[in-house]
């Protein structure tokens, strides 16, 4: 904590010192258990004789802000005995009123549990720990000491750039790829750039619910469209959206793909109606069966498509990286928006990445998961097919690192949740995804956060908890 005493305020310097400490444990800058500075230390920095320093701490100590330790020095005291910190109940400190009173989506800690089968977390045991160490440790250079590009480290674009080009089709170089701290953070880029308050935004219903609040968050209207076995319905899209943003390699969390027909009806819809298209390819990589269709982005003849991509589930969402590849027009207002917010994602972590993806490492990472997923799938298949399919039924979509599933029996997905926690089983919903009143029960059964010997213990527990209630 900086400290500032002025002799000429006339106020005793020993005074200045404590009032200001004094203040900084009060209000959290000093935490419960941090050391004081040594005495000596502190009157060397602030050029004041030791005895001023001592003076101030001994005060601290006898007012119960601070406490001597048995070898020598003073840390701060434990929280009862400090004053509270004013809690910021002013009306200027309100959040706008489309915040409402939101709380994050998903909570730090999950409760104690023994499986956990809820979408969104690659297994930490796959995490290529060494590898990425070594890539590490080679990217801290002389460039971690200075601001880097906003648009993100050329080499990093350049490397996107062709990997996704090579892996997904995508039309991409340099220019157009941004590096972004994961897709979520790339879609809200993009849309901060092109929306107006008030503008239309079109979403999957049910669909990806963060990017639905994300945009909301944003001022925008944001209105759910249905999906069938083709995906986005694009008959029913709201004249006027500026935005549609839709998941068509897996539909988020349905699982179909969108259709050749479908694809082309969209990108003609964005033409007629002067929108743009947000195609969020989340977790593409992960295709078991067969081939995937070309993204809309190498579809697209109008240059209306903004591809999002993310590391998340390739490699780790700890390391937060994604990209979007952007249409020329857009390249160079997201990244001036981008340096406003937080310039850019650290550049060693950048550059540790470009190294992996050169290395090949990437591309071998991805084919041991795909195989250890895949064995996953499998395992759930036929599980949903065998005895889950007495109370489940899923369309059971050849990609992806989860199932949807919907209840049968009139089965409510709260209770069935509610009664798999209770034996160590964590689910999730498929209700939180829809926009508007959600007609069906389900559950979104994700294998990637469990391992393969405790998938089927962790199946039978839910098979157990669904049986309960035939
Ligand atoms: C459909 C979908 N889109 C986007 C994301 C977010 O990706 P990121 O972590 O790169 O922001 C996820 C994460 O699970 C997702 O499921």
């Amino acid at each position: 904590m900086d400290l500032f005493l002025e002799p000429e305020r006339g106020r005793p310097l020993a005074e200045q010192l404590y009032q200001q400490l004094r203040r900084g444990i009060a209000e959290g800058r000093l935490r419960p258990g941090d050391r004081l500075v040594p005495s000596r230390q502190l009157a060397g920095e602030l050029g004041v004789s030791r005895h001023t320093v001592t003076t101030a701490y001994g005060r601290l100590v006898a007012e119960g802000y601070a406490e001597g330790r048995a070898g020598g020095g003073s840390v701060v005291a434990p929280t009862s005995m400090l004053p509270q910190r004013p809690t910021g109940r002013s009306a200027a400190l309100r959040p706008a009123r489309r915040f409402g009173d939101w709380t994050p989506l998903f909570p730090a800690r999950p409760p104690d549990h023994r499986f956990d089968l809820r979408p969104g977390q690659p297994e930490r045991t796959l995490f290529p720990i060494a590898a990425w160490r070594r890539q590490v440790s080679a990217a801290i250079g002389s460039d971690c000491a200075v601001y880097g590009d906003p648009a993100g480290e050329i080499r990093l674009r350049r490397v996107i750039a062709r990997w996704v080009a090579r892996s997904r089709s995508v039309v991409a170089d340099e220019d157009t790829v941004v590096i972004t701290a994961g897709a979520q953070h790339a879609a809200s880029l993009a849309a901060q750039v092109l929306l107006e308050p008030g503008d239309v935004v079109a979403v999957e219903e049910p669909g990806w619910w963060p990017a639905r609040r994300l945009f909301a968050a944003l001022g925008a209207t944001v209105v759910g469209v249905p999906v069938d076995e083709q995906g986005l319905v694009v008959d029913l899209l709201p004249p006027g959206a500026r935005i549609v943003y839709v998941t068509p390699s897996h539909q988020f969390p349905l699982g179909m793909t969108m259709s050749m027909p479908r694809r082309g009806a969209l990108l003609r819809w964005a033409q007629d109606n002067d929108a743009a298209i947000f195609e969020d390819d989340y977790d593409t990589q992960f295709r078991y069966v067969d081939r995937p269709i070309e993204p809309l982005q190498a579809l697209d003849r109008f240059g209306r498509v903004i591809y999002l991509g993310s590391f998340s589930k390739t490699l780790s969402p700890a390391v937060r990286l994604g990209f979007a590849v952007v249409p020329p027009p857009l390249a160079g207002p997201v990244a001036a928006l981008r340096q406003l917010i937080d310039w850019h994602p650290p550049t060693s972590t950048q550059a540790a990445l470009a190294g992996f993806i050169e290395a090949g490492l990437l591309d071998e990472h991805l084919r041991r998961t795909r195989r250890v997923y895949a064995e996953r799938h499998r395992i759930l298949a036929e599980a949903l097919c065998g005895p889950l399919g007495r109370h489940l039924t899923a369309h059971i979509p050849g990609a992806g690192l989860h199932v949807a599933a919907l209840l049968r029996d009139g089965l409510g997905e709260e209770s069935v949740i509610q009664a798999a926690l209770e034996r160590g089983l964590l689910l999730m919903g498929l209700r939180r995804c829809y926009h508007g009143h959600p007609l069906e029960h389900g559950l979104v059964l994700a294998f990637s956060s469990i391992s393969t010997t405790d998938l089927p213990p962790a199946l039978r527990i839910l098979g157990g908890v669904l049986g309960g209630y035939a």
